[in-house]
């Protein structure tokens, strides 16, 4: 259930002032959410939300976001992000954790996980207490900038082993400049995380980089409409 609006705690808090971090508060802010922005250093993540300027996100610390309902971190897993939950394993009981990451390690060479696991199955598996939904791993960080392409929409594939946790990520999403696919369980984030290493390299060799994304391309199928017995 979403505060209403000028209620309550926040709605989601964002962990970290890179990239994606302050991208994804300002997007879920402006879809209607209330955010908390949260930084090692509060006064950076203010100095964003005052240039921001979007009613409903607010700046924090990294223990003012844990204590949202949903949480999601912006932090690289090489970075120590699991050490960072481990210091507030407490908070996650219960928590939707939202889990963007993509495994890389320092050179982007590789991932720093094994190849029969993901950060989401990892993040899952260390903190139990809290529903892992994977998304947003395949978006690179300035789509959010310019998230619609022509008129099309681009796709944001989500992963997880509680329907409730992905019903309750999509009604955090509702309004965000993105169509969500349910990708199934968390086992596939194994595929969907290393397909950002694929769609990192094709960016480049189209000098798209790093403008792209996935949109799966469909037409309605005459069986599957019914049309044919
Ligand atoms: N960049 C992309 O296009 C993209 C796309 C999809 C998914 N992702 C995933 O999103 C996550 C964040 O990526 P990003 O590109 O936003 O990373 P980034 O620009 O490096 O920012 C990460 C943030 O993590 C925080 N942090 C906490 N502890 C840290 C430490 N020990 N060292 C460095 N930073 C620390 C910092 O924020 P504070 O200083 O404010 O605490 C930092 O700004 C990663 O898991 C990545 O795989 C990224």
């Amino acid at each position: 259930m979403l505060t209403q609006s000028g209620q309550g705690l926040a709605d989601l808090g964002v962990l970290g002032t890179g990239k994606m971090g302050p991208r994804l508060a300002a997007m879920f802010a402006r879809a209607g959410r209330k955010v908390i922005l949260a930084s090692r250093d509060p006064d950076r993540a203010q100095a964003i939300v005052d240039e921001l300027d979007i009613p409903g996100l607010r700046a924090g610390s990294y223990a003012d976001a844990l204590c949202t309902p949903a949480i999601l971190p912006a932090i690289f897993i090489r970075d120590g992000l699991f050490d960072l939950l481990d210091r507030s394993c407490r908070k996650l009981t219960g928590k939707l954790l939202v889990d963007i990451s993509n495994p890389y390690n320092a050179d982007y060479s590789d991932f720093v996980t094994p190849w029969d696991s993901s950060g989401a199955e990892e993040l899952q598996r260390r903190f139990p207490q809290a529903k892992v939904v994977g998304a947003f791993k395949n978006v690179f960080w300035e789509v959010f900038d310019h998230p619609e392409f022509g008129e099309t929409l681009s796709d944001v594939l989500i992963t997880g082993n509680n329907e409730t946790a992905k019903a309750r990520f999509l009604e955090l999403a509702d309004g965000t400049p993105f169509r969500y696919l349910d990708a199934g369980p968390l086992i596939n984030s194994r595929t969907v995380e290393r397909l950002t290493m694929i769609t990192g390299n094709l960016g480049r060799q189209l000098n798209s980089y790093p403008r792209m994304n996935w949109r799966l391309l469909t037409q309605p199928h005459p069986e599957a409409m019914g049309a044919v017995s």
